[in-house]
Formats: structure tokens, sequence, C-alpha cells
């Protein structure tokens, strides 16, 4: 049992909407939208427990420029339509918003509502929901050591490229990706050094509260060693 080591952080690798789609004979897009439902209902899950103070999802990763232009439009969209949405419910359940990545690319509209969103929820207290858009796990390092030679640093330290990286909250403590898939992507790779890792097949537009809560229980019943013994 691991009393000692609550939940705290839980981060999240969303995947098979385009899959969720496809069974129904729907558009990808279509999948994109139940997935971001899905978002709202996970967040409002880890607001209300005891223990999580920071969620962060997967929501756009440097690779997935890669895809058709037109579902990368509508993904833009879809999160400038989704972040206008969320307002009051991140100010009723007392959630603050951050996002990480490189939002550069992002058009200058979209790149103020993710601002205007960071600083209207910055005095929330229950949740840190932090959304991970055009973000890269080695790309975050590597500007993190960028940072440290401008300073001035001949040599650096674990906890120096820790404090300088764009995600300066806890580790992680579970990792729950979906859709059968059991991979990383670049994800969070400095901060998942000790978590335990969740591999669903439940396709993410189908992802619910109850599911959740089981994979929690399966979390509390595991040993976290952290490279010693117990
Ligand atoms: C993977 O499904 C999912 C993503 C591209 C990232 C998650 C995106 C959302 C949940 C959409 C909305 C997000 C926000 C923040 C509004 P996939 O398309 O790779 O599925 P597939 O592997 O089945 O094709």
């Amino acid at each position: 049992m691991i009393e000692d080591t609550p939940l705290k952080h839980l981060a999240v690798i969303m995947d098979g909407n385009g899959r969720w789609a496809k069974e129904r004979g729907l558009k990808r897009t279509k999948g994109h939208e139940k997935g971001a439902d899905a978002i709202r209902d996970i967040t409002t899950y880890c607001a209300d427990h005891p223990t999580i103070h920071s969620v962060t999802f997967y929501a756009f990763s440097t690779e997935n420029w890669k895809r058709p232009k037109l579902e990368v439009e509508f993904l833009m969209k879809l999160l400038d339509t989704y972040l206008k949405k969320e307002l009051p419910i991140y100010q009723k359940h007392n959630v603050r918003f951050q996002a990480i990545g490189d939002m550069n690319g992002f058009s200058k509209s979209l790149q103020k509502r993710i601002k205007e969103t960071e600083e209207l929820t910055k005095g929330n207290t229950s949740l840190t929901q932090v959304l991970a858009l055009n973000y890269g796990g080695r790309a975050e390092i590597t500007h993190s050591v960028n940072r440290l030679i401008q300073e001035g640093k001949k040599s650096v330290t674990e906890e120096d490229i820790s404090k300088h990286l764009q995600t300066t909250y806890q580790d992680i403590d579970l990792l729950i990706r979906t859709s059968g898939e059991e991979r990383i992507s670049n994800f969070l790779l400095w901060q998942i050094s000790y978590a335990e890792f969740y591999f669903t097949p439940t396709l993410w537009p189908d992802f619910e509260v109850t599911e959740l809560d089981t994979i929690i229980q399966n979390y509390t019943q595991r040993t976290r060693r952290f490279g010693g013994v117990k």
C-alpha cells in the first residue's frame, strides 16, 4: 500500500479519438469533440479528489503538426472553443488552468485565449489542469539546458535542469494512456522517472470517471520503491 505516496499528480495520454469515430462511421473530428468532453469530466473528478492537485493532459504534441491540415485547424479551433466554454467551469470547480509547450506556432488569437485563461484562473486552488500543447519532452529538456548555458553554467545538476523546465511542478505519480497503445510518445520524459504506468484499451472518448476510479484503486495497491527496498 502506498499511503505514504498518495496520488498527487496524474498525467494522461489521450489516444484513440480517430478510432472511436471510425468505429461509428463518423469523421475523426467527431472523436476529438467527444474527447474534449471527456477532459472536462476527468478534470472535475480530479478537482473533487482529496489528494490529486495536478492533472496534465497531452493535447497536442510537436509531432501532431504532421496530421492533415484540416484536422490540425479543427484541433486549434476546438481548443479555442473548449477554453472559452471551460472558463466558468474552471471558476466553479476552483481549477487553475496552465499550458505547457511552445505556443509560438499558434494563431495570435489562440495564444491570447490561452494567456487570458491562465490569468483569470491563477488564483484557483483545488486543482491545476495542465494542457500540453505543441509539447515535446525532449524539447523541454533541451530548452532547460540551453537556458542554463545562457546563464553561464559550465556543468549542471539534476536540480538545475528540473528548475528550468517549463513544468516546475512535482513529478508524475501515475501516467495513464488510453486506446491500448503502450508508448510514452515524448511526453514529460523528465517528470515520469518514477511514475507508475497504466495502459487501458478504452478509447479516449469512452474514458469515464468510473474507470479512473478503478485505476486509482489499482494504483493505491502498488508498492512504490523509488529504487529502494520496502
Ligand atoms: C489522439 O487521438 C488524440 C489527440 C490528437 C490529442 C487529444 C485531443 C483531444 C482530446 C481533442 C480536444 C482537445 C482539447 C484540449 C480541446 P488520435 O486522433 O491519435 O486517435 P487514433 O490514434 O485513434 O487515430
